[in-house]
């Protein structure tokens, strides 16, 4: 199975989460939404993440150039950072916190998440162009 189609079928899963959380942002009535939101966009996010760095790890064995992995990782971590500020708040149950923290953290999250996917969409779509028979190679 080529890498990418699975890689891009992710990113639409959280690209709907983030819409989702996006339209609560400023809602406190829907906390316990919010929180389901983050919990799902964690799990998927988790996976997708270790599959995609693995993914960069493969390709680069392969002999494939990839001059901005180190931004992409950089952006992981960092996109990570943003979701952890949400989670303490989500898990110390204080509302008022949290709904400060959804729309600096939250809204930088949505934001850096949506460029961070486009980076990523555009990548993929040449190296699918490029490297269309190493891809035959690849076990997830
Ligand atoms: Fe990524
Ligand atoms: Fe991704």
């Amino acid at each position: 199975m080529n890498p990418i189609y699975d890689l891009k079928d992710e990113h639409k899963i959280i690209i709907s989460h983030i819409n989702k959380l996006q339209s609560y942002l400023n809602n406190p009535n829907f906390l316990e939404e919010i929180g389901e939101t983050i919990n799902k966009f964690g799990k998927i996010w988790d996976s997708h993440e270790t599959k995609e760095e693995s993914f960069f790890e493969w390709f680069e064995k392969q002999g494939g150039t990839f001059p901005f992995k180190k931004t992409l990782l950089e952006e992981h971590r960092e996109i990570r950072g943003h979701w952890q500020v949400i989670q303490n708040f989500l898990n110390s149950k204080d509302k008022e916190k949290l709904m400060v923290a959804l729309n600096t953290d939250g809204q930088m999250l949505i934001n850096k998440f949506k460029a961070h996917i486009g980076t990523e969409e555009r990548f993929f779509d040449n190296l699918f162009v490029e490297n269309l028979g190493i891809f035959s190679k690849y076990k997830a």
